[in-house]
């Protein structure tokens, strides 16, 4: 596997999952998943978020994540965590009051984080520490922990995430990062403002969720990952999958390939990419169509388990 430490697939736990077309594809899927080798990493795809670990004030819940990670643990797979202090899927206690005071919202952060990173302390390759603080632009999304704190949130998310779990690299994370923008800088930006104030940051997470109709272009890829190595942090591929307009042709299909081989071949050459994930590998099971009406099919294995042109894109580039 060239110049990567992983290729993985996030996963979610079985009762989470979006389609299942008939119960006996679990077996196949559980196989694949887990025993044929094709993943070496995964991130559970919900189970450690804000909503399921902290759905009261005070009360942390662990299960959901925990059968990821112990799946993770018995199939000898790197685990990346995902994701402490994030905007969207947030417990709505949180969001309830949007006139918490600073120091009440300081003490939210702390404490979430410090439970939650502490719960999977020692087991998690990464954390994705920080998720999705910018627009498009490249200013900071107005969120409730913006609107509060500034960017004072992301410097305590970080800080606090630091003393938990020495082991764990710690990312930022985000979309639409794959190729140079004005939101590229801004996350640049938030490497600079931690590095500035000696707070760790180890890497900058791309997601990477992508349009097979119009990708970025290798040399893309590439520019935006130099950008970020050259802050001196590691980069990954963290949520790669490639959606089509459905149905899937021919056409649409050779572009999803070509793209996949864009983006994965970026990550092998590039030093400082360090692993690819993508978000689940089974197309029925892909958040994409709920999201984003009319388009789908954004992964590497097709609804009766066999391999699409993507998965031999992903070979040809690693
Ligand atoms: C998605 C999950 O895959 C869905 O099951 C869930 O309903 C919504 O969230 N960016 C992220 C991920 O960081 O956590 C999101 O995952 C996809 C977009």
């Amino acid at each position: 596997q060239a110049g990567l430490k992983y290729f993985g697939a996030a996963t979610d736990t079985p009762g989470f999952r979006e389609r299942a077309p008939y119960p006996q594809s679990y077996k196949q899927y559980d196989q694949i998943m887990w025993k044929s080798g094709e993943f070496g990493q995964t991130t559970p795809t919900n189970g450690q978020k804000w909503l399921f670990t902290e759905p009261q004030q005070g009360v942390f819940n662990y299960t959901e994540g925990n059968v990821v990670s112990s799946l993770a643990r018995k199939h000898g797979k790197y685990l990346r965590c995902h994701a402490l202090v994030w905007h969207s899927q947030l417990a709505p206690w949180v969001e309830a009051k949007q006139d918490w005071t600073k120091q009440q919202l300081r003490d939210i952060i702390v404490s979430h984080v410090t439970k939650v990173a502490g719960a999977w302390k020692g087991q998690c390759y990464a954390w994705d520490v920080v998720n999705e603080a910018l627009n498009e632009d490249g200013t900071y999304r107005e969120s409730l922990f913006y609107k509060i704190l500034g960017e004072e949130y992301i410097t305590l998310a970080f800080k606090t995430a630091a003393k938990v779990d020495p082991f764990a690299k710690l990312y930022y994370n985000d979309y639409n990062l794959e190729w140079p923008s004005a939101k590229t800088a801004g996350a640049q930006r938030i490497v600079r403002l931690l590095q500035k104030n000696r707070i760790r940051i180890d890497g900058v997470g791309l997601q990477a969720h992508l349009i097979a109709e119009d990708h970025p272009t290798l040399d893309q890829h590439i520019d935006a990952i130099q950008g970020f190595a050259k802050l001196g942090v590691e980069v990954a591929l963290t949520e790669l999958d490639i959606r089509l307009q459905t149905p899937a042709n021919a056409t649409n299909l050779a572009l999803q390939k070509e793209a996949y081989k864009n983006a994965v071949g970026a990550c092998v050459q590039v030093k400082g990419c360090i692993g690819v994930t993508i978000w689940d590998f089974y197309d029925p099971f892909s958040w994409v169509p709920d999201v984003f009406p009319g388009e789908g099919a954004p992964l590497l294995w097709a609804e009766d388990f066999s391999k699409k042109p993507a998965y031999y894109g992903v070979i040809e580039a690693l």
